[in-house]
Formats: structure tokens, sequence, C-alpha cells
């Protein structure tokens, strides 16, 4: 696995790489989500790049920030294994010389739903290093989890709207076997917290209305971030013994799986 130590180096494999070049962006903290992610691009492309940035102007508070699990050697020997061609771990000063950025995506459709409302400035956050990252990069395709939902359909849009060639690929949601979403910040959680999480993760499917989803939770004392239905789906962002965690169901399948 080669690693790409700047930013000068992924734009030069960008500009003269003739083949397919897949790309995982992350924020480090690799977990079998990413697993998903990382062997679909491998199948997909002739050549996988994945990077290690915890993008520091997404993080709504520095304490969240800072409480990110931070797991760089243990990345890198995931990726190996894994067979990934090359990992970019760019430095915050390279990626926001003047500290803060100079220009960001500020996106305009909605603000006022899920995260977007939730976490004020995070997803403009997210598309600003989405953007700077596929514009160095410039890869064939680029990888992201249906996890983070409203995340994907604003990057799709993104894309889209500044008409980047890059092909963007949604990856279905990937479960433990107790059907917990694999997040970063699973890793958080003491084994009580993740009993909870697996009952968050069984009520968000199962209860059929939404009046009785929130009652349930409050009674399971996992306190709520919020709840809401939009796309068709239902979504929901609670806190865990402090650790935030979301998720979402398809309505027409609650009840049913
Ligand atoms: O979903 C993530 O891991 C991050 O938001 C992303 C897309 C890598 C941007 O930092």
């Amino acid at each position: 696995m080669i690693k790409l130590s700047s930013l000068a180096e992924a734009i030069e494999l960008g500009r003269t790489y003739s083949g397919s070049l897949g790309f995982v962006p992350s924020l480090g903290g690799l977990h079998q989500g990413h697993q998903k992610l990382i062997e679909q691009a491998l199948v997909e492309n002739d050549e996988v790049v994945v990077s290690l940035f915890l993008n520091p102007i997404q993080f709504d508070s520095k304490k969240d920030l800072e409480s990110y699990p931070g797991t760089l050697e243990a990345d890198l020997k995931f990726l190996k294994k894994l067979g990934v061609h090359k990992v970019w771990t760019p430095g915050v000063d390279e990626i926001y010389p003047k500290t803060k950025p100079q220009f960001i995506v500020q996106h305009q459709e909605y603000r006022e739903i899920l995260c977007a409302k939730a976490r004020p400035g995070h997803l403009d956050g997210v598309l600003t290093i989405v953007l700077k990252l596929l514009l160095a990069l410039k890869p064939n395709k680029a990888y992201f989890g249906e996890k983070d939902f409203l995340q994907l359909r604003l990057i799709e849009d993104m894309v889209h709207d500044f008409y980047l060639q890059t092909e963007i690929i949604e990856v279905p949601t990937h479960r433990t076997k107790e059907g917990v979403a694999y997040s970063t910040r699973n890793s958080k959680l003491s084994p009580e917290g993740y009993k909870k999480a697996v009952l968050f993760a069984e009520l968000l499917r199962s209860v059929s209305d939404i009046s009785g989803l929130e009652k349930e939770l409050i009674s399971h004392n996992i306190e709520i971030d919020y709840l809401e239905e939009h796309f068709k789906n239902r979504f929901a962002a609670v806190f865990i013994e402090g650790v935030r965690l979301i998720d979402h169901q398809e309505l027409n399948q609650i009840g049913s799986l």
C-alpha cells in the first residue's frame, strides 16, 4: 500500500492515472461499514484510494472533534489487509492553509430537517471537504454509505450542480448481527450501552407509529435528538451514554423486518 503524504501527490495521481480510480473518503476510525464500501470499490475499479482525514469543520463542537476515536495505526493495518492500493492522509494545514476555510459550500435545501437542523453547519463542512477531495483526486467513482442519508443526498446534488465528473456510489447500511448500524462512535459504548443501541435499532424498525416509538425510547432512557419522517423513511438521532447514533428505516418496511 502506497501512502500519499501530500496534496500535490494526490493531485498528480488524479491527473495522470489512466485506469479507473475508486475513492472512499473517511474520517478514520475505520470499521466493517467502511470495509463494505472499500470491498465494493476494489471490485469496481483498477485502483482504490482511501483518505483518512478528520475534517475539523464538520464537527459542531471542539469536544466532539477531540473525542472522535483516532486510530491511525489500526486504520493503516486494516486498509493494507483489505488490499487497498493507496491511502491518503492529508494534513489539516494542507487542506485549510489559512486555518479557517476561505470558501465553503453552503447547501440551500433541507436546512430545516434532520442533521442539517440538529447540527447547524455540519453538512456544509462535509460538502466542503468532499468537494475539495473530489476536485484534487478526480476519481471515477466515490463511495458513500447510505446510513448518512442526507449527507449522501446532498453530495449527489452537489456533484450534479457543480458538473463534477465523479460517479457517486451508494452502499447499503451494514449492520452488526444484532442489527446495529456500524459507526465509528459505536466503539465508545459500554456493553450496556451497546444493548441499548440494539434496542434502538429494533424499536426503530418495529414500532409502527412515531409517537409510540417516542414513548418507547423515552421509557428506556434513550435521549432523542430528532425523530422525523421524510423521503418515505423514518429517521432518528439519539444519544446513548452521550454517544450520538443515527439510523433510518424505510416506512414501508417498518413492522415487517
Ligand atoms: O461520512 C464521513 O465519513 C464523512 O462525513 C466524510 C464523507 C468522509 C467527509 O469527511
